[in-house]
């Protein structure tokens, strides 16, 4: 009898302990969610900052990152277990900041030493992101976002998959967006289009493979993630 009371006291106590214990479980998860929210708004207000600035591409930050997410998975690349690499396409051109008004919106040719300046943003924004450690991998889409397949971009004249990854995919993302975007002096092209032209830079420009895993996701679904931006 007295076994049978113990046993059952034991009893209630385990389901006491289990109890606290998700309890505690729950706490934390909120707290983590808390977290990332706060890391999430606080990127999407610097993102803010740097497109306020520009009064054509409006935008273009949250469809880039849309549509680099889109490409990140059909690549391969889990994007729910890096987030940061959504951060990084959100902040890609933070170091904008520091190039004047009149290079970044001169409408003729810039020349070479405009040129040099304007190419210093990648190295200027992982620069001003280089202590934000949460931003992790994200900090090097930044850095590496004009990089080209086979050498010739900037800031590091990288090639091929000394590229990282996500910063190959952000390429691919980034020309989609401003070939289907409209521009005071032009008109945006359909997806269809823009996919010929960067497939006719596949090899050199762009990944290969990144170039394949476009032309799996259809155009419907770009629209959609553009509208869902607009
Ligand atoms: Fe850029």
């Amino acid at each position: 009898m007295r076994t049978e009371r113990q046993a059952a006291a034991r009893q209630r106590q385990l389901e006491r302990y289990a109890a606290d214990l998700r309890e505690v479980f729950k706490q934390e998860r909120n707290r983590a969610l808390e977290l990332s929210n706060s890391y999430r708004a606080t990127v999407q207000a610097l993102s803010n900052a740097v497109e306020a600035r520009d009064a054509y591409t409006g935008k273009h930050a949250e469809r880039v990152t849309a549509y680099g997410i889109a490409l990140a998975q059909a690549t391969g690349l889990d994007t729910n277990l890096a987030p940061d690499i959504e951060f990084g396409f959100l902040l890609h051109d933070v170091g904008k900041v520091a190039v004047p008004d009149a290079i970044l919106f001169k409408p003729a040719k810039l020349d070479e030493s405009e040129f040099a300046l304007i190419a210093q943003h990648p190295i200027i924004g992982s620069d001003i992101l280089r202590d934000v450690d949460f931003l992790g991998e994200g900090k090097l889409v930044v850095r590496h976002h004009h990089e080209r397949w086979d050498g010739n971009g900037y800031p590091d004249r990288l090639a091929g998959d000394a590229i990282p990854l996500a910063a190959r995919v952000f390429a691919v993302a980034d020309a989609l967006d401003a070939l289907t975007s409209d521009r005071p002096y032009r008109r945006g092209t359909r997806f269809s289009r823009a996919r010929d032209e960067i497939r006719a830079c596949s090899g050199s420009q762009f990944d290969p493979a990144v170039v394949e895993a476009l032309n799996t996701i259809p155009d419907a679904r770009f629209a959609a993630l553009r509208d869902g931006v607009a």
